[in-house]
């Protein structure tokens, strides 16, 4: 097992919550807004560090491609996102499976070249190393079309109420997400990406940009309604147990639930600051759960007012997403915000965990009671199964075949 870092110190946890205030930094991925420095990243990188590199790399080396695990999701959560989602031809599974295999082959090569020290594109060698991170999944559709070796619970999920997805920005065969320190990266790797699938016969479906706002190292980021998003993340343990697949050939895999999510920013804005805080169940200004002390504080979905109402609401939206209703399960949110124009901002919801039931279970109750849920609209979706990490000689998707 990786060693953690930095956590030498850290008081013990309750078992139970598989959170702590500096544990979940490992799992959430402390935000490396530019310039933020290895201290942080030391704190979560240990998926490399189980590959074989020592000690946390400096601010401005490049963030290994290689890996059990796929830096997408292992590395700090980085201030810019691009999602992009392509679909092979339809054709015989055995075609298909020809296809797939060339186009992992293509985009492993595109990935590790343009994250590594040396990138051959022009464009990617002015200011130092890239700082590329970016994961590949597979959509639930083309497992089934060619019969692939992923996990039995990637499956779509069920429709919701409220749902008002565009199927043209929703779905897809494969799902990319390139994360990195600029946009410059973003949009350079991702026309490399997509000319690299074109060689493979395969088309671009739908692509996304997201951002985050700067935020300091070891710091929650905010989202449009200026709530901390991202604090009550998985600490190690409980990522191995909810969010990586279970031991055996898919422990290195997990599954990314992606959400469009409309947001009435000036709605919400509107409301009292108090409203806010019950609707979130958290202080806007500090991200501290109502009935706590401190941001990293387990909300309290037990505790009553002397006239026996619940501290936190009925209907506040982290009273419905918390793991007690759930055995303890938990997922990995490492989500953006976007902005399509003034009609439409939100948030782009990434979450990683081993079974997309977990997603499921939790949508079902926000959609029926969730406080946010006015200034809310889900627009678009994807589930892709996010594949192990590429090893030096091989290619993404190597476990595929078996
Ligand atoms: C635009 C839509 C959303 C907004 C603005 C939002 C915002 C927030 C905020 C501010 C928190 C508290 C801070 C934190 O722990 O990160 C939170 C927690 C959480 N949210 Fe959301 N969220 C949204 C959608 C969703 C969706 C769609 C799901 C899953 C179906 C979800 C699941 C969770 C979970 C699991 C937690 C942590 C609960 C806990 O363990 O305490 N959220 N969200």
């Amino acid at each position: 097992m990786p060693t953690e870092q930095g956590n030498a110190q850290d008081p013990p946890h309750p078992p139970a919550t598989g959170l702590g205030r500096r544990r979940a930094l490992f799992a959430a991925g402390a935000v490396l807004a530019a310039g933020a420095g290895a201290a942080a990243e030391g704190l979560v990188r240990d998926d490399r560090a189980a590959d074989g590199a020592s000690g946390a790399p400096a601010a401005s080396a490049a963030i290994p491609f290689h890996g059990v695990r796929q830096a997408g999701v292992t590395a700090p959560q980085q201030p810019t996102t691009q999602l992009l989602a392509l679909d092979l031809p339809r054709t015989s599974a055995a075609a298909g499976r020809k296809a797939l295999r060339g186009v992992l082959g293509e985009l492993t090569g595109v990935l590790a070249t343009a994250a590594s020290d040396a990138p051959k594109d022009l464009r990617l060698q002015g200011g130092g190393t890239t700082r590329l991170t970016s994961l590949v999944g597979i959509g639930p559709a083309l497992s089934d079309r060619l019969g692939l070796d992923v996990p039995s619970v990637l499956g779509e999920l069920p429709p919701f109420p409220g749902d008002r997805l565009d199927p043209r920005r929703s779905g897809g065969d494969l799902l990319v997400q390139l994360c990195a320190a600029d946009r410059w990266t973003l949009t350079v790797v991702a026309e490399l990406v997509v000319g690299a699938a074109r060689t493979a016969g395969v088309v671009l479906r739908w692509s996304q940009s997201g951002f985050l706002p700067p935020t300091a190292p070891g710091t929650t980021p905010r989202n449009l309604f200026g709530s901390k998003d991202g604090t009550a993340n998985p600490d190690r343990a409980a990522a191995e147990q909810w969010v990586w697949g279970p031991p055996g050939a898919h422990g290195n895999g997990t599954v990314l639930v992606y959400r469009r999510i409309h947001m009435d920013v000036t709605g919400f804005a509107a409301l009292p600051e108090s409203h806010r805080d019950r609707a979130v169940g958290r202080r806007t200004r500090d991200g501290v759960a109502l009935g706590g002390t401190a941001e990293h504080d387990e909300p309290d979905i037990y505790a009553k007012h002397p006239d026996g109402s619940y501290v936190l609401p009925a209907t506040a939206h982290v009273r419905l997403a918390s793991p007690r209703f759930d055995g303890g399960a938990r997922m990995l949110r490492r989500s953006y915000s976007y902005d399509d124009g003034p009609d439409d901002r939100g948030l782009l919801f990434c979450a990683f965990m081993r079974d997309p039931g977990r997603f499921t279970r939790v949508q079902n109750r926000l959609a029926d009671r969730d406080a946010l849920n006015p200034f809310l609209q889900h627009r678009a979706s994807a589930v892709a199964y996010v594949l192990p990490g590429a090893a030096p000689s091989g290619s993404l998707g190597d476990q595929l075949w078996t």
